[in-house]
């Protein structure tokens, strides 16, 4: 009874009174329908679509894109950034196609306070149930004064501008203000009143450069809804960068202090040291509810295949002691720690690993498994082919894997299929064929056949191990300068027989790009993911980035 009694205080002080919660009820127009954003509940805004993207080389194509978007659609994400439409036809495309076929997530496009920026993203958000306009423009003195080089007053006209027109395209708008961690505090109260009067349902908070710490980050959140008169009429959102390690504790002080949106991405995938972990905000939230006494509406057994995906489609390995994805996050290794977990789990686990989607790698499909087998467990993991010939190359290539190792789990098939997306028809390098030698006591020699544009060639080099020689020898025929950044191999399921999962990062001139390659042979999956590397390098795509791009 005391234990209760202290508790109830205590959330009391953490949160808001009840009354300050009924600030948060908004109407939500675009379906027309209220909702009470009370507190009991926290939107999960995901961006490992457009942030996610903008770490240094983890681009990703459209299938991929779909394919990420129909996972976070299972895993309930509220609200899905598609990307930033501007920035590329091919990035239009991709928020175009996940509009069109995700239906039970909210759909958002970024832009720029400019107009071709807020159209070209109202167009791309046509074919969506519920579709969002998200526009920014920087309010920190840095960013006024040396990017934007404006006066306080013309970023607050701009603003308004901005979110009018939006607001003229959607109902849903979201408004952020950039590098709003190092802004100033009577400023931002300025802006943010004019953005809602304008019409902004969402604010949006970003501690861009990853500046906050947690405890006075909260405290801005509370201050700025205490302080605008009519915050009451928007829902607060947090988006928290990860320079000093603190994003996710940030988002969840914000949480505390009001924030009822919180924007982050899948494996904390984002630009620089990335954004705030999905995973971790949603299981903070879930497995102390005893604190936050809050809910999201995520279904956690999806985070980690979607992780599994994240990572395999960009390149980027999860570190294994990543906290609930990493493969270490429910191991015990301590002859202490496995005795307690087996007498009771609760001795050393706060959350269960089944809950969060692991250990579900039962093996579906094998050797003689058929093509409408194969199409169909793949869609329940969130994969279409969109046509006939590319679901063909996927078959054929699932056909020879079930030849060499028997047991095909989802991890093979998500990996499978991302392989399998990377090669593209009109790709200048394929791997004909290669030979290794490698010996003790002599020096390792790889001999391979490439085909260029259809064209056969052949080049011989030696190395310090088999990899090192079989990309010497791919060099030895295509010269392509470029600089090795990356090199990793992740063996994606237990056992020998395992796929390795390898990622080369490639430099030519500043351009950075992630290759992938998976093979049950590493030497080979290597290679694959060295000349996918070098096809990406040749595919030129401009692409403008949202907060470097010039004209805001
Ligand atoms: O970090 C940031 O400020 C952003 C905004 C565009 C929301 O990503
Ligand atoms: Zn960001």
């Amino acid at each position: 009874m005391f234990h209760k009694a202290v508790l109830l205080l205590y959330n009391r002080l953490l949160h808001f009174s009840r009354d300050d919660y009924q600030k948060f009820s908004i109407v939500n127009q675009y379906n027309n329908s209220e909702f009470v954003m009370s507190n009991d509940r926290v939107i999960i805004f995901d961006t490992t679509l457009r942030d996610g993207e903008q770490s240094p080389g983890a681009s990703m194509t459209k299938s991929e894109k779909l394919s990420i978007a129909k996972s976070l659609e299972k895993m309930k994400v509220d609200v899905i950034e598609a990307g930033f439409a501007i920035a590329s036809p091919g990035d239009f495309e991709s928020v175009k196609a996940i509009a069109d076929s995700v239906k039970d997530s909210t759909i958002c496009s970024l832009s720029r306070a400019l107009d071709k920026d807020i159209d070209r993203a109202a167009e791309a958000l046509k074919g969506a149930n519920s579709g969002r306009i998200h526009t920014f423009i920087a309010t920190s003195p840095i960013h006024m004064e040396h990017k934007l080089r404006m006066q306080p007053d013309q970023v607050v006209e701009q603003a308004v501008h901005a979110v009018k027109r939006a607001r003229n395209h959607v109902a849903d708008v979201e408004f952020s203000c950039e590098d709003a961690g190092r802004s100033e505090i009577d400023f931002l109260c300025r802006i943010i009143e004019a953005a809602i009067d304008a019409g902004a349902s969402t604010i949006n908070i970003p501690d861009t450069v990853g500046y906050a710490i947690p405890e006075q980050f909260g405290q801005t959140i509370k201050t700025l809804i205490e302080r605008i008169p009519n915050s009451d009429k928007a829902i607060f959102s947090v988006h928290c960068h990860n320079d000093l390690g603190l994003a996710v504790a940030n988002s969840l002080s914000a949480v505390q202090n009001g924030a009822r949106q919180v924007e982050c991405t899948i494996n904390g995938l984002g630009e620089r040291a990335g954004n705030a972990s999905l995973e971790e905000i949603v299981m903070a939230i879930r497995t102390r509810k005893d604190l936050f006494n809050i809910e999201t509406a995520v279904d956690p057994q999806f985070i980690v295949p979607t992780s599994k995906l994240v990572s395999s489609v960009t390149g980027f390995a999860v570190q294994p002691n990543k906290a609930i994805v990493g493969a270490n996050a429910f191991a015990h290794e301590s002859g202490i720690h496995q005795d307690g977990v087996l007498k009771h789990r609760e001795t050393y686990e706060i959350m269960s690993a089944q809950d969060v989607g692991w250990n579900t790698n039962r093996m579906v499909l094998g050797k003689h498994s058929g093509r409408n087998a194969f199409k169909t467990r793949l869609e329940e993991l969130g994969h279409t082919f969109e046509t006939e010939t590319e679901l063909n190359h996927a078959f054929a290539n699932f056909k020879d894997l079930a030849d060499k190792k028997h047991e095909i789990y989802d991890e093979d098939l998500h990996l499978l299929v991302s392989d399998n997306a990377a090669k593209h028809f009109e790709d200048k390098y394929e791997l004909v064929s290669l030979k290794v030698t490698s010996c003790t006591g002599e020096i390792p020699e790889a001999e391979v056949v490439i085909s260029i544009d259809g064209k056969e060639a052949k080049g011989v080099a030696q190395g310090s191990g088999p990899v090192d020689a079989s990309f010497k020898a791919i060099e030895s025929i295509v010269a392509s300068g470029s600089e090795l950044q990356l090199y990793s191999v992740n063996a994606i399921t237990s056992g020998t027989d395992s796929q390795g999962e390898v990622t080369v990062r490639l430099d030519h001139s500043g351009k950075i790009v992630n290759g992938l390659g998976a093979d049950t042979d590493i030497v080979i999956a290597s290679a694959k993911a060295y000349l996918h590397a070098l096809n990406l390098l040749g595919a030129k795509v401009v692409r403008e980035h949202p907060q470097t791009a010039e004209g805001v």
